[in-house]
């Protein structure tokens, strides 16, 4: 049976590592793994996830920068590529304040690439990670997708334009694009600089955990199980989705940061808090509705946010070696 070829990008990301084990599990799987490793957050971290997947034969990794068009191009062309998952990105609310162009060449440019070099290959797939920070502070909650779009950032706007250029590309072109709207996923081998992390983090290395607006913050945290089974689940209902659909990836069930450290508190111990006024670009509330989700795929099951902590929590004590 011939292999059925797909390039994951941001192959060495929390979300694009974990897709990408999922789909090696099935032998008749090949991945092209294409990954920068940038030093956003802890290298050692993207460096263990690969040298996971590299134990697997059919995983090919290329450390290429999306945003360089000759180099991507060498991978795509000629390959028969029967998916694309574009995950590399520059990620992050606060860091695009301070570094715009970072994403504007990964997330724009890049995605251009991504996009321009699946249509000469004639890539019948995309999925792309869009965000929940594309609908920016909304007065209505939750959230559905076809509501307004106004980032209050850069990093949502590079999101925003994904989202406008994968419609593009599209409609005129014929194909399928799928955007996925995530909203705060966390799990095993998650993000060191997203919230839950941070905080496990700062208690066991003894550090200040900066909380910020006081912790009226509310998010729609999302187990990364649930969400790579959605992927799938998309994957296989394609024929069902438009072209470019775009779909809130969420569990629907909005966290405030405040409960997040009394969990944390009862199950671990007190951390060095510190409180902070709200942060200059940061979404108060993220709380997305997954009907739309849920009408393509059907009822979907997801993780209990307590549950999915406790289990975030032995992973990151296992990797540290911690007891
Ligand atoms: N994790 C979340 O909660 C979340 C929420 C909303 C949206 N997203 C989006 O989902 C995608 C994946 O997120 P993640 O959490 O896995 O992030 P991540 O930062 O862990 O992974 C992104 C990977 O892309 C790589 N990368 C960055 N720029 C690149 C470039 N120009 N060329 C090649 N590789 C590059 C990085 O080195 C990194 O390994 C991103 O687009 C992110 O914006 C994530």
């Amino acid at each position: 049976m011939k292999k059925k070829k797909i390039i994951v990008t941001g192959c060495c990301g929390f979300i694009g590592f974990s897709l990408s084990m999922k789909l090696l599990s099935n032998k008749n799987t090949q991945i092209i793994g294409v990954d920068t490793i940038n030093d956003y957050y802890d290298v050692n971290l993207k460096k263990q996830r690969l040298k996971l997947l590299k134990k697997n034969e059919n995983f090919k990794f290329k450390r290429v920068d999306i945003k360089n068009y000759s180099s991507l191009k060498n991978i795509f062309l000629n390959k028969k590529i029967d998916t694309v998952y574009n995950f590399a990105a520059q990620a992050g609310v606060q860091y695009s304040i301070k570094n715009p162009k970072k994403y504007m060449d990964s997330n724009c440019i890049g995605f251009f690439n991504v996009l321009e070099l699946s249509r000469l290959s004639k890539v019948k797939v995309i999925f792309y990670a869009s965000s929940s920070s594309v609908y920016g502070d909304s007065k209505k909650f939750p959230v559905e997708e076809n509501f307004d779009l106004k980032p209050k950032n850069f990093y949502g706007y590079s999101k925003k334009s994904n989202e406008e250029m994968a419609d593009i590309y599209s409609r005129y072109y014929n194909i399928k694009t799928i955007g996925l709207r995530f909203f705060t996923v966390f799990g095993p081998w998650g993000r060191p600089d997203l919230v839950i992390n941070k905080l496990i983090e700062s208690y066991y290395k003894n550090k200040i955990f900066y909380l910020n607006n006081f912790g009226r913050h509310v998010r729609d945290f999302t187990y990364i199980d649930d969400v790579i089974k959605i992927i799938l689940k998309i994957y296989k209902n394609k024929k069902h989705i438009q072209n470019n659909d775009i779909f809130n990836i969420c569990g629907s069930q909005p966290i405030s940061l405040l409960y997040l450290v009394k969990l944390f508190r009862n199950n671990v111990g007190k951390s060095k808090i510190f409180k902070r006024p709200f942060q200059k670009g940061d979404i108060l509330k993220s709380y997305g509705s997954n009907k739309k989700l849920v009408k393509v795929l059907g009822k979907l099951k997801f993780t209990n946010f307590d549950e999915g902590f406790m289990t975030t929590l032995k992973w990151y004590k296992k990797y540290n070696k911690l007891n």
